[in-house]
């Protein structure tokens, strides 16, 4: 990378800048309501070839956009210049190692809550190591938290808003307040959503297991890819409601995001899974690091080379 990382460039209002030229009023709907949608995008560094692969960039543009729709915020770019901008961010910081791309859409100006607009954008890469503590863990000790995932009646969790993520905020407090790395969501029906930041899978007699998209959930692209891996490999995928006391007795488990990739479930409420990486999550994470590096032949069409371009 050219710059560190309290200097990197972003891409704010149609300009790239120096991260601390970048400012939003504090008035601002966004500022006071968290009235924006978001993508974290993951980016990863192929050294063989001197590529960085873009994972499944065209996805969460698409979900940026079902966010923005669902939230009745006005567009100010198209998909096109959506790509543009992170594609140019990129190559301006001249990233050589994996990332994660903030690409958010906001609510600018001085109106409030029921404001549509004036809307703009910022797109902010940053290393992957610098994200949350959570997502650099090499397994994971979870609790059931006592806070229900927020449902499709009250505040959506199909749709990627900052606001949610303070539903996310009172599970995850909770899970380190208590000594846990992070927490597992039952939805309003008592039933396995999903965690705070990520989705859920759990593995029974070689069968993959996750909660339905209608269980509360974020229709994830990783859970879409692991989904995907999981049938190229043979293995039985089930979509369905899950009980809270199967998590105990599950041969393995695994929280996956785009920020988290596969990362192991090593217990729940102190009820041990598995005391290291197992079988079946292994080979899922391998497969899925291949297809985030362009080194899946099948699924060639997940990555773009941003240096190609
Ligand atoms: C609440 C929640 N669920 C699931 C996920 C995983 O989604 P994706 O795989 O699209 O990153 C995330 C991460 O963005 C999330 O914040």
């Amino acid at each position: 990378m050219k710059y560190d990382v309290e200097n990197r460039r972003i891409w704010f209002k149609g300009e790239i800048l120096n991260v601390n030229d970048a400012k939003i009023n504090i008035l601002a709907p966004t500022s006071q309501f968290g009235l924006n949608v978001f993508e974290g995008i993951p980016g990863y560094w192929n050294s063989d070839n001197g590529q960085l692969y873009i994972f499944r960039l065209e996805d969460h543009i698409k979900r940026l956009e079902k966010s923005m729709k669902l939230m009745q915020i006005d567009a100010s770019y198209g998909f096109d210049e959506i790509k543009k901008a992170i594609i140019d961010t990129i190559k301006a910081n001249e990233y050589d190692e994996n990332i994660s791309i903030r690409t958010t859409t906001f609510v600018d100006g001085f109106g409030s809550w029921g404001s549509s607009e004036p809307s703009d954008m910022f797109v902010a890469p940053i290393s992957r190591g610098k994200t949350s503590a959570e997502y650099n863990k090499k397994g994971l000790n979870c609790c059931i938290t006592s806070w229900r995932r927020i449902d499709d009646t009250v505040l959506s969790p199909r749709i990627k808003c900052g606001a949610n993520y303070i539903n996310s905020r009172m599970g995850q407090r909770e899970a380190l307040r208590n000594g846990y790395d992070t927490c597992i969501f039952l939805n309003s029906q008592g039933k396995i959503s999903e965690g705070p930041g990520s989705c859920f899978f759990m593995i029974k007699n070689n069968k993959i297991i996750t909660p339905k998209l209608t269980d509360s959930v974020l229709e994830s692209i990783t859970r879409d890819t692991v989904i995907k891996l999981a049938l190229d490999a043979g293995l039985d995928v089930e979509e369905r409601t899950i009980d809270r006391t199967e998590l105990y007795v599950a041969d393995e488990a695994f929280l996956c995001g785009s920020a988290m990739e596969i990362t192991p479930v090593y217990s729940v409420d102190r009820y041990e899974i598995t005391s290291e990486v197992g079988k079946i999550t292994k080979m899922l994470h391998k497969k899925y690091l291949d297809a985030a590096m362009g080194k899946d032949k099948l699924h060639q069409d997940w990555v773009t080379g941003v240096y190609d371009l």
